[in-house]
């Protein structure tokens, strides 16, 4: 079949939808449907929408769902979350409340620079770039004033630029490594404007000053942010640790210790100890319109930092005491980007108060270590698996379309029955 085509983005939606159709789906009479079911009936709504990317054909619902009764630094918080997992936002809850009655959590930013670098070449004789550069560098700020302007009225704008040699890793190979401070702008769009004019002049000051060829590879923020950093913590007695009859509050203290243990030394539980915690990461940052991708990046390399990838949270007891933390980094922006756009992008900044970037980093952080705990508690007690076939089963019934009715027989009878796709599919053939 002939699938490539031209002038696809110069298409109308619905032309566009044609030639999918025609193309994917000749006998597939509903694929047009399918699409056209999640168009918006406000038509304003729907462009803005379409025009967040190219060749848009119709929306991706992701749930839009709120975990309540998170205490952080004494204020309570209900938190937006969208994510698709059907059992992360009851586990977030359930740890909110959880600790909401064990003093909430605490959280601080620790720190937030943010690192951008311009990579070039330069075939000359190294030493000549270290003068040349700190000649030149006061003009790296001046012909980024435009550009800076309104960031340094707000408090922030370019901390430091360094030239570093890094011909011992490959040949010819130099970089600006670029320091910022954004405030509540993520940055991305700040850093990288600076960074093509720190290239822009860079370059136009090396034609007529040095003798080597020196050229530019590419400007762009790093994704790896160690100095954007945030700490949260929750701690209690011992003693006040589980509710749980079937296990001591010490027994579930040491288990729930050595499970960090073991996140920490084995790369490969690491890995899925902290995608429980991006579970409650990405679902915040993704309702508050960040940059998902960018952090999971950046908290990932960072969990390698030491060269061994390892957990982000830890967790230990003192004195009778348990304490559980995470630090990670966090490059957020409660201003610019989306968070203006999209109406529930909106929405959901202003369901947390309007908060600071600082604020928001604390609120992310929190909700990665709530939902850590939650996943460590039911691993280390029930197991993993009692929680999540419960909303498993609401997604089979929902699947299979079962009435109100129905669903209320088949949850009774699961209650005391195992919940397996066929034991599902089987009961509900047994009662219709
Ligand atoms: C599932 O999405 C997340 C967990 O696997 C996390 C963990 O194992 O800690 C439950």
């Amino acid at each position: 079949m002939h699938k490539t085509v031209t002038g696809f983005s110069k298409l109308s939606k619905s032309e566009k939808i044609d030639w999918i159709v025609t193309t994917y789906f000749p006998n597939h009479k509903n694929a047009e449907h399918i699409l056209k079911q999640y168009w918006n009936n406000n038509e304003k709504l729907q462009l803005l929408h379409d025009e967040f990317i190219e060749n848009t054909i119709s929306n991706f619902y992701l749930p839009f769902g709120v975990a309540p009764n998170f205490l952080i630094n004494g204020k309570t918080y209900t938190i937006p979350m969208t994510i698709e997992e059907s059992s992360v936002v009851a586990a977030a809850s359930k740890a909110a409340k959880f600790w909401f009655d064990r003093g909430g959590f605490k959280a601080e930013v620790i720190s937030t620079t943010k690192i951008g670098q311009v990579h070039f070449t330069y075939d000359g004789n190294a030493e000549d770039l270290i003068p040349f550069f700190n000649q030149i560098k006061p003009l790296f700020f001046e012909d980024t004033s435009a550009i800076t302007k309104s960031m340094n009225k707000r408090g922030g704008g370019i901390l430091d630029i360094e030239l570093k040699n890094k011909t011992e890793t490959l040949n010819n190979y130099f970089q600006f490594h670029a320091t910022f401070e954004t405030m509540d702008a993520m940055g991305a769009n700040f850093i990288n404007s600076c960074l093509e004019q720190f290239a822009t002049t860079l370059k136009r000051e090396a034609d007529v000053s040095l003798n080597g060829n020196l050229s530019i590879i590419m400007s762009i923020l790093s994704n790896y942010v160690p100095d954007c950093l945030v700490r949260a913590e929750v701690s209690c007695k011992v003693e006040d640790l589980t509710e749980n009859p079937d296990i001591s509050a010490e027994a579930f203290a040491e288990k729930f210790l050595q499970a960090v243990k073991i996140a920490e030394i084995e790369p490969y539980r690491a890995v899925t100890h902290n995608k429980g915690i991006m579970n409650g990461i990405d679902a915040v940052v993704l309702a508050t319109g960040n940059d998902f991708r960018a952090v999971e990046a950046g908290i990932h390399a960072y969990a390698s930092k030491t060269g061994k990838y390892t957990s982000l949270t830890h967790a230990e007891v003192n004195n009778g005491i348990f304490k559980f933390w995470i630090e990670i980094p966090l490059a957020l922006g409660t201003v610019g980007g989306l968070t203006s756009l999209h109406p529930l992008v909106k929405l959901a900044l202003e369901m947390l108060g309007k908060p600071s970037a600082r604020e928001l980093m604390q609120i992310v952080a929190v909700t990665g270590l709530a939902q850590n705990f939650a996943a460590l508690r039911s691993l280390t007690t029930t197991g993993i698996q009692e929680g999540h076939m419960k909303m498993h089963l609401m997604n089979i019934l929902n699947q299979f379309e079962a009435t109100p009715e129905e669903k209320e027989k088949l949850i009774a009878h699961f209650k005391t029955n195992t919940v397996t796709h066929s034991a599902v599919v089987e009961a509900i053939k047994s009662i219709r």
